[in-house]
């Protein structure tokens, strides 16, 4: 995920705007978190609900499949996430509403025991989501998140099983990564 957050959407908190599905006794697949994302994310009145500020992102909490941690999102031009991981989650995300980007790493990285880490090289991916298209990760998957556009705001859902119980921060200098932050669910709940 994606903190600092900037600025809170307290009227949203604990929404649940979307059913669960019928089988929720297991965890959710990545599959299951897929098709909850884009399922959500062409829920046009639930996307059409949420704040959308300038100055930073706004979201709201939504009520993820089978216990799992989901956000709708809203990215103003420019916005982003840095590099970050899931804290050994998986999840998935839909871009509901504009183009968002992401930048991941096709490599497992070693999760506790460094601070600064030399990336090999060839393992840069770039995708771009347009409305309607997510993907799904597994609970190593390190990458950021942003809407390049200079215009226009993106939208977009997430969810992760179980939820994010910690989120490492990144920053990156050409191939070094280096550890900055390690962020708590208490920071974002
Ligand atoms: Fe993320």
């Amino acid at each position: 995920m994606f903190l600092p957050l900037p600025v809170p959407v307290p009227s949203a908190r604990h929404r649940s705007a979307v059913a669960s599905p019928a089988n929720t006794s297991a965890a959710p697949s990545g599959a299951d978190l897929l098709d909850f994302a884009r399922s959500t994310a062409a829920d046009v009145a639930l996307v059409a609900s949420l704040p959308l500020d300038p100055e930073g992102r706004t979201w709201m909490r939504l009520q993820g499949p089978g216990g799992s941690e989901a956000w709708l999102i809203g990215w103003p031009p420019g916005s982003g996430t840095g590099w970050h991981d899931h804290g050994g989650s998986h999840g998935a995300f839909a871009t509901a509403a504009g183009l968002l980007t992401e930048q991941s790493l096709a490599a497992q990285l070693p999760t506790e025991g460094w601070k600064v880490l030399e990336l090999a090289d060839g393992i840069d991916r770039e995708r771009q989501l347009s409305e309607s298209q997510g993907r799904a990760f597994g609970p190593h998957h390190v990458h950021q998140v942003f809407n390049a556009s200079r215009t226009g705001h993106a939208v977009s859902v997430h969810a992760y099983h179980p939820p994010l119980p910690m989120m490492r921060r990144y920053s990156r200098t050409g191939q070094v990564l280096r550890l900055e932050q390690v962020e708590w669910p208490q920071e974002w709940a």
